[in-house]
């Protein structure tokens, strides 16, 4: 049965924000994974907020024929089962129907090959005098040069005074420096950088925003935020889930390529980069392109990679399905960076991330030095636990402190104690899928969320060596599925003096959500 039809009615909508300008989103893929999981719940969320304008339309390309009311049928069966999904990051106890109908009454199908010009001739058909335009490459990165060239081709990249014309593309944007950079190239002949919005959902999530609040709008910790008083910064995105059905994705691709010079590094920007002089977008880009400028290329000991191995009943990455038996493909990756400026100077990051591991965590933790110990030197007291700023992302949201606070008692003993907030206690947290500010904002021409062409091309610079080793490709050490990662990623920080932040604490423990690609 087809979704019952609605009128639009506008809902309220949050303080400060306005519906976006009237547009027609074409989202190849529409059948995918990602168009079904996180696009349709943004776009009901957006709706919901009222944030949409009445006369936008939803084209939705693929290949396979299908009436477009089977394609609303389908849509409306999965988003009713995310928003089922009690560990998911849409999960609602009541669906809006109202908000729901508002986009399945302007979802249209064009079927159609991504590599034939026949669909970009029906599209253009489709498409009228169409004014605003968003072109959204929900599909696999094989088809992002062929799709922006047949776009480019058939005119309909062309901006006039009747609208905008913008081309969404997700990730992975190349898979080293060479691909990213001939990829930018040839996108760059059928449209302009303005027109280029490329995704990285980290930067949809509010607490990575916030990371720049935190430190920019709080005289505590900006002026800390240096070499003078940090020691080092973990970053981590560590997951319990393994490649679950993404075999064939991860065999190519590994966890190195697919987190480190995207997801870590735009975490390592905002933590790093200078404060802008306003949040206009090339302002916010600009600092954070510097920084990435100034990443010291990785060497391979500056890198540790692992596979997860079978641990009790969980299964090794290699007998997942799609995955060779002798797979090299690593499920984890460890590295220390350093980025080379005067703020920063000499402090390393260590980035790690990995699949199957002991607990869901994405969170920066940033250390302060040591304060002399000598004023304790006469007391019972033994060692100061270091300051630690951790700004958590996923799967809680707030910030926690470390500091040493005086033992009641009339001994002078110092105890370590953790002050934390949690973004929950505060503020109304509304199911959000992370998507939901980056289709906003590229419908309102604000590209402060996206990659620029020069970010990518130097993200994937400073990674080359390692990805293109001299010596040969480096060595995958196995590590027990629901562990902490492969000792070895233990003995890189060791060899400095170091060690990683526990994984697992006090702090409840959410599942992990899906996957995004
Ligand atoms: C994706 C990666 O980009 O990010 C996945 O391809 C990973 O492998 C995911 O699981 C993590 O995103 P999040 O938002 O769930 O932490």
């Amino acid at each position: 049965m087809s979704t019952p039809l609605a009128t639009a009615t506008s809902s309220p909508q949050p303080a400060g924000k306005h519906p976006a300008p009237p547009c027609t989103l074409v989202i190849f893929g529409a059948a995918g994974d990602l168009t079904k999981r996180l696009l349709m719940p943004a776009l009901y969320n957006l709706s919901s907020d009222g944030l949409l304008d009445d006369k936008m339309k939803i084209i939705g390309v693929n290949h396979g024929e299908l009436e477009t009311s089977a394609w609303r049928d389908q849509l409306t069966e999965s988003l009713k089962s995310f928003a089922a999904d009690k560990a998911g990051a849409f999960h609602t106890s009541k669906l809006d129907d109202r908000a729901w109908n508002w986009v399945a009454d302007r979802l249209q199908y064009v079927a159609g090959e991504f590599e034939t010009d026949d669909v970009f001739n029906k599209l253009k058909q489709t498409l009228g005098d169409s004014g605003n335009v968003i072109f959204y490459l929900a599909v696999s990165s094989r088809f992002f040069k062929p799709i922006v060239e047949r776009l480019g081709r058939a005119g309909l990249l062309k901006e006039s005074d009747q609208g905008f014309r913008r081309v969404v593309i997700e990730k992975p944007f190349g898979h080293d420096y060479a691909s990213a950079k001939d990829l930018n190239e040839s996108i760059l002949k059928f449209a302009g950088e303005n027109q280029i919005y490329r995704i990285d959902h980290f930067l949809g999530k509010d607490t990575v925003q916030s990371i720049l609040a935190v430190r920019f709008a709080n005289a505590l910790f900006e002026p800390i935020f240096r070499r003078e008083y940090i020691d080092h910064v973990q970053i981590t995105a560590a997951e319990t889930i393994g490649v679950e059905a993404r075999g064939g994705f991860y065999e190519q691709t590994g966890a190195f390529r697919d987190m480190v010079p995207n997801h870590l590094f735009q975490l390592l920007g905002m933590v790093a980069m200078e404060p802008p002089n306003s949040f206009d977008a090339e302002a916010v880009r600009d600092k954070k392109a510097e920084i990435f400028d100034a990443i010291q290329p990785l060497k391979p000991n500056d890198v540790v990679l692992g596979q997860y191995e079978k641990s009790g009943t969980m299964a090794g990455y290699r007998e997942e399905a799609d995955v060779a038996p002798d797979s090299q493909t690593e499920t984890y990756a460890a590295a220390r960076v350093f980025v080379e400026n005067w703020r920063w100077a000499g402090v390393p990051f260590y980035l790690r991330t990995g699949k199957r591991m002991t607990a869901r965590r994405t969170e920066i933790s940033v250390q302060l030095k040591a304060v002399p110990f000598l004023l304790f030197r006469d007391t019972p007291v033994d060692t100061l636990v270091p300051n630690v700023l951790t700004l958590r992302i996923d799967p809680e949201h707030g910030t926690t402190f470390d500091f040493n606070v005086k033992v009641p008692g009339p001994v002078m003993q110092v105890g370590a104690v953790k002050s934390s907030f949690k973004y929950g206690d505060f503020f109304d947290e509304k199911p959000n899928v992370g998507y939901e500010t980056l289709l906003y904002d590229c419908m309102l021409g604000d590209e402060t969320l996206f990659q620029r062409a020069d970010s990518i091309e130097t993200s994937w610079a400073a990674v080359d060596g390692v990805l293109h080793p001299e010596g040969g490709p480096l060595p995958v050490h196995g590590y027990a599925s629901g562990s902490a990662g492969p000792k070895e990623a233990d003995e890189l920080l060791k060899a400095d003096g170091r060690a990683w932040r526990p994984l697992a604490d006090e702090h409840t423990q959410k599942p992990d959500h899906d996957d995004k690609n």
